[in-house]
């Protein structure tokens, strides 16, 4: 049986976009009560995303000034202050709202960050998130809807490795694909493949049968080929792109590109897509969830209409295809990546690892409360 649920819990309170300070460590924060449809989660690990920098330092403006602001969901920003970040939340179930099933106390899960903004289970127009529209899991507790909190009960599975398969980046790499109507035996190039939803979509598209080619720096090339990489290419070599990568898929063009780097980078991919459209059986499609080189691709118009290249844009993916990744994570189909765990006190120096990160980095990073340090963190301590 859970412990007693505290008054207050010790939590990060994002104060206003801007520099770190504006991450506030407190422990007098009240504990949120849940309601109908709702459960309150003791939070044993959240996972990292970049989604909480730029959030913080105001980068979701989809227009063309230096206006610092987020993304309007229906048509007014939904990201108000102070808020709780942390969107991919693992605990147990400390209470529930009323009529909700009391059997679910103590249950492990992990959440689906989506803010739906419909019950439509095959669309996501709306994607909004825990950690933003609503607080999130750096924190103690958090409240979050009941169906959206899938128990995951594989005790070889830890917390904090549970929450590296969260679904900020499982989701989206999962909807990258199926956006952009992949098909086992293709042949997919996956650029910043290091990363959180890099190293999801190498192993998600050897679920599905397609096969995995990486961009990523040479260091990383053999834990990604483990991960299931066909083969690796240096993002740093830009020389002769496309004959490398042909090499690499026996002289045939990648049927896609699931795209996370952007800028310059970009048309290198079309590239290695339309080379030769002969050899081709299907339209190039060129899938785009994150710009981790920059948010401004220049490519001629050219390229695109006369090769008729499929550009499809990702944010958050449905609600079933978070059943799908519950059901292949409960399956043990998918391997976390974590690199490193921090207590949520040491957020500051958390944010300053993820962003700074080392040269080795692969996959997530995670963030406990202080008070589960000792069992869910300090196994993962940076070392
Ligand atoms: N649309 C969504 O819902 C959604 C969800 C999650 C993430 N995203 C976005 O997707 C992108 C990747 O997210 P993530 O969480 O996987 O990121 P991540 O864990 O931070 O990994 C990004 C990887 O990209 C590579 N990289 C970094 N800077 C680069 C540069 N200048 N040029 C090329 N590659 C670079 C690095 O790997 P190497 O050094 O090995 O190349 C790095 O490990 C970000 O832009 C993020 O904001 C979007």
């Amino acid at each position: 049986m859970p412990n007693p649920i505290p008054q207050t819990m010790s939590a990060v309170l994002l104060t206003g976009h801007g520099g770190l300070d504006r991450l506030v460590y407190r422990d007098d924060v009240p504990v949120p009560r849940p309601e109908a449809g709702q459960v309150l989660v003791q939070v044993t690990a959240t996972a990292k995303n970049n989604t909480d920098r730029k959030a913080r330092e105001g980068h979701y403006s989809t227009r063309d000034d230096d206006e610092a602001v987020s993304f309007a969901i229906g048509g007014k920003p939904t990201l108000t202050f102070p808020r709780i970040q942390g969107a991919d939340v693992v605990g147990t179930v400390a209470a529930v709202g009323d009529g909700m099933n009391p059997a679910r106390l103590g249950e492990r899960g992990l959440l689906d960050f989506n803010i739906y903004g419909t019950g439509r289970r095959d669309i996501n127009l709306v994607p909004d998130y825990f950690g933003h529209g609503a607080d999130g899991g750096f924190a103690e507790y958090v409240v979050v809807p009941d169906d959206q909190f899938h128990a995951v009960t594989d005790p070889t599975l830890a917390d904090a490795e549970l929450a590296a398969l969260g679904m900020c980046s499982y989701q989206t790499a999962y909807h990258m694909l199926t956006a952009a109507d992949i098909h086992p035996g293709e042949h997919v190039l996956i650029t910043g493949a290091s990363g959180g939803v890099g190293t999801a979509l190498i192993q998600l598209c050897r679920i599905i049968g397609a096969i995995p080619y990486a961009s990523s720096t040479p260091a990383k090339a053999p834990a990604l080929c483990e991960l299931g990489a066909q083969a690796v290419f240096d993002r740093r070599d830009t020389r002769d792109f496309v004959a490398r990568t042909a090499a690499a898929t026996g002289g045939v063009p990648f049927d896609a590109v699931m795209d996370l780097v952007g800028g310059a980078s970009t048309r290198r991919f079309i590239e290695a897509m339309t080379f030769d459209m002969v050899a081709r059986t299907t339209y190039p499609r060129l899938s785009i969830a994150g710009a981790s080189e920059s948010n401004v691709s220049e490519i001629p118009w050219t390229l695109i209409y006369l090769y008729q290249v499929r550009i499809v844009g990702v944010s958050h993916g449905t609600r079933a295809e978070a059943e799908q990744l519950v059901h292949w994570i409960r399956a043990g189909r998918l391997r976390p990546v974590l690199q490193a765990a921090f207590p949520l006190s040491a957020i500051h120096d958390c944010e300053r690892y993820f962003v700074d990160r080392a040269a080795g980095h692969l996959g997530k990073v995670v963030v406990v409360p202080d008070a589960q340090w000792a069992t869910h963190g300090a196994p993962f301590a940076l070392a």
